[in-house]
């Protein structure tokens, strides 16, 4: 489809292939496996000289919509998508480093990455730095001479630090190194990291790109040459294929991709606004708002300030989970990336295996609340916390 359609139409039309029966909305296969028409065709398949399906764990028609859809929204050549999150971050890993390689990774990034990095690829000699993703020369000073990836969230998450993509990508480059985005929280709806100069962009298509808080999937975007090709073979060999099912769900989800990341960011906004005029709030972390330290790079580098903010209120843990107990309508779940508004208390929960004076040099204190803003009416969800935070 042609790169010059706007992100609307590509999140709904990208990608689709229609079989003979002239299906209009997108099909879905669920097949293991495909069947030749004769031995003949069976040896070019699987010679590769054929481009015809095999089997699931290769290539599979609604798989491949996704992939093609995806690809288009982020301005890839390709695009390969896997059964999570975890397994695209784990399949740029493996492509792309191997022992004795460095990675610079920012000290933001989800807590199951850094365990990754740390436990997993450390024990096959990949060794990697942690840096904070808003300090620019910070990274350039973390590179050594096998430096081959430099690994970020932009915005982060929690606390919403923005990432300069375009000055990192430059970094990267003349290092010989490769930028991976992973783009959970913006969506290509809001960033396209591969414009600012990022070889590679990672999703857990389980957050914003369903939306809907349904199925658990990943997926890479990038060049063919760093993604396509030598990605599909990882996945073909080691496994962590995206089910057809699951692939079906994240398709018909970027169909409505845009207008819900435009509409969550709007609430986030006036959300992160009144927050910040509320008394019993002392700061809010939200990119929209001009305190944000990053207000203008995010205002560059992003269409919107996307969905998620967080806020610290006084009173510690106590009131903190005054806030969360108090809700009816808000959903208290560590996810987010839903219609639902989702609410945690990341000191207690996601990051609650770290010692406090690590969380408190981190900047995730007692009091600190994240909110990631869905699709219910902003007065319900004001109404919802004031209950705690008025109590
Ligand atoms: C920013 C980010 N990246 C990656 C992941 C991992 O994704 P998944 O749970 O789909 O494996 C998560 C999950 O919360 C996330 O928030």
């Amino acid at each position: 489809m042609s790169k010059d359609y706007e992100i609307q139409t590509l999140g709904v039309r990208a990608g689709q292939a229609r079989t003979e029966f002239q299906e209009h909305s997108e099909a879905l296969f669920l097949t293991s496996s495909f069947v030749f028409k004769d031995a003949r065709q069976a040896a070019a398949r699987f010679a590769g000289e054929d481009e015809g399906m095999v089997y699931t764990r290769y290539t599979n028609p609604t798989v491949s919509m996704l992939q093609d859809r995806l690809a288009a929204l982020e301005g890839a050549e390709s695009c390969v998508a896997t059964a999570s999150g975890m397994a695209a971050i784990l399949a740029t890993a493996m492509v792309h480093l191997k022992s004795g390689d460095h990675v610079v990774c920012s000290n933001a990034v989800f807590g199951a990455t850094i365990q990754l990095f740390n436990n997993i690829l450390g024990r096959f000699g990949v060794e990697t730095t942690y840096v904070a993703p808003t300090r620019v020369d910070d990274w350039r000073r973390a590179l050594r001479k096998n430096t081959r990836l430099f690994y970020l969230e932009t915005p982060s998450n929690p606390l919403t630090e923005v990432s300069d993509i375009a000055a990192l990508a430059d970094i990267s480059r003349k290092a010989g190194a490769l930028l991976a985005v992973d783009n959970v929280f913006c969506t290509p709806a809001l960033q396209r990291p591969l414009e600012l100069g990022a070889d590679l962009v990672v999703h857990s298509a389980t957050k914003y790109l369903d939306g809907q808080g349904r199925v658990i999937a990943g997926a890479v975007a990038g060049p063919k040459a760093l993604v396509g090709d030598p990605m599909t073979t990882f996945l073909r060999t080691a496994g962590p294929t995206l089910s057809p099912f699951n692939a079906w769900v994240v398709l018909k989800g970027l169909e409505t991709l845009e207008i819900r990341m435009r509409a969550q960011s709007a609430a986030a906004l006036e959300l992160a606004a009144w927050l910040q005029s509320h008394p019993k709030v002392t700061r809010v972390y939200y990119p929209g708002l001009p305190s944000h330290p990053q207000h203008e790079l995010a205002r560059r580098q992003q269409r919107a300030a996307g969905a998620v903010l967080s806020f610290e209120v006084k009173g510690g843990r106590e009131a903190a989970w005054r806030v969360l107990d108090s809700t009816r309508l808000v959903s208290l779940t560590a996810n987010l990336g839903d219609v639902k508004t989702t609410i945690v208390h990341p000191a207690s929960t996601t990051h609650g295996r770290i010692s406090p004076e690590a969380r408190a040099a981190a900047g995730i204190t007692e009091g600190l609340i994240r909110l990631a803003v869905g699709l219910e009416a902003v007065a319900d969800l004001k109404d919802d916390l004031t209950r705690g935070l008025e109590a």
